[in-house]
């Protein structure tokens, strides 16, 4: 009799899942911030990994595991075999090239489409109740491409988009107003990146409108310079790959607030990329971000924001951007 038999009596074979199930794809920086967030704040005990690179993959996998005694009961899997995700409820995908100093995220979007074609199809076998949650650059364009590769409706697949360009707004309002982030109310929509739309006309406290405390904030004849805030959003990636060579652990926290309104089926609103064909007079088959609620079906609804002339131009730019390079994609 084995030690194990001796000691136990064994009643019924074990269930191997917790039923919030989160696969990662890519454990480069951006996956492994992804999986510390979502296992430290417990949004999910029960993680697979995948990624091409065997010993990294192990490595990063036996390193979690060790911390395993301060963890919720968390169960860490990785392989580069795909039926180690079988079942998840989410599926993040950070696989790919990032940006060089001085590349755009657009630089990256045919060499990541060829990422998403060999590691789409294989997730939506193994769960095909999955949501997708796609992070890769150009992320829009490649929440698209997942989007059509996958075969799955609208509402699973979402794109993390505008949420971290939406913390890094309201952290740089805090710094100029004195008031915590959380309390700092605002939304960036349109694409993740350069051509970011910040809603100025919402932006507020306590429901008191910035833009009626002061009629010229973020404008032309502004002379208290807010305007500069969402440059510094447009910015901050290019600063932080510049300091230290890619971001990581904002867009991790950002991430893990995202899967724990997935999984929680929360319905809390977030700024992420969707299919907004049909809202604010677009009317290509785009993905970029709204204010959408989040829940266990995925986006369930995109808030109808009202937006100024300036604000609605400067998203149709967007759209129009996103359409172009799409139809030069090679899916
Ligand atoms: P990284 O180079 O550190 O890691 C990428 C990982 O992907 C590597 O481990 C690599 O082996 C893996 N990979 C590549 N091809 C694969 C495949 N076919 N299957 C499985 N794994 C594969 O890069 P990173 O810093 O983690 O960035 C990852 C991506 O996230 C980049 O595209 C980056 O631009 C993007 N990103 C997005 C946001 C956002 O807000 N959406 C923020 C930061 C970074
Ligand atoms: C970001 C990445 C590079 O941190 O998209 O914004």
């Amino acid at each position: 009799m084995s030690t194990v038999d001796k000691l136990l009596r064994n009643v019924i074979s074990k269930d191997e899942t917790n039923g919030n199930k989160v696969t990662i794809v890519g454990v480069g920086q951006v996956g492994m911030a992804c999986a510390f967030s979502i296992l430290t704040q417990g949004v999910s005990n029960d993680i697979a990994l995948i990624d091409m690179m065997e010993d990294k993959l192990k490595g990063e996998m036996m390193d979690l595991q060790h911390g395993s005694t301060f963890l919720r009961n968390a169960k860490i899997r990785a392989s580069k075999d795909y039926s180690v995700t079988a079942g998840s409820k989410l599926c993040i995908v950070t696989a790919g090239v990032r940006q060089r100093e001085g590349e755009s995220r657009l630089d990256l979007v045919q060499r990541n489409t060829d990422v998403m074609k060999f590691i789409i199809p294989k997730l939506v076998k193994y769960s095909p109740n999955t949501i997708l949650l796609i992070v890769s650059n150009p992320v829009d364009l490649l929440t698209y491409v997942a989007w059509k590769l996958s075969g799955l409706p609208k509402n699973r697949v979402i794109g993390s988009g505008t949420n971290l360009d939406s913390s890094r707004f309201r952290f740089l309002m805090s710094e100029k107003l004195g008031i915590a982030p959380t309390s700092c109310h605002g939304f960036i929509i349109g694409e993740h990146g350069d051509s970011s739309v910040p809603v100025w006309s919402g932006v507020n406290i306590a429901g008191v409108r910035l833009r009626d405390v002061n009629p010229k904030i973020a404008t032309e004849i502004d002379d208290e310079g807010w305007a500069a805030v969402h440059e510094q959003v447009v910015q901050s990636a290019y600063e932080v790959i510049k300091l230290k060579g890619y971001t990581s652990w904002a867009i991790g926290l950002s991430i893990a607030s995202l899967a724990h309104a997935i999984l929680t089926n929360a319905s809390s609103v977030h700024a992420v990329s969707t299919l907004i064909k049909g809202e604010h007079g677009i009317e290509h088959e785009v993905f970029l971000s709204l204010p959408c609620v989040l829940g266990a079906a995925g986006v369930t609804d995109i808030v109808r924001q009202p937006l100024t002339d300036v604000e609605l131009k400067a998203l149709n730019k967007s759209a129009e951007l996103m359409a172009n390079v799409q139809e030069e994609l090679k899916l």
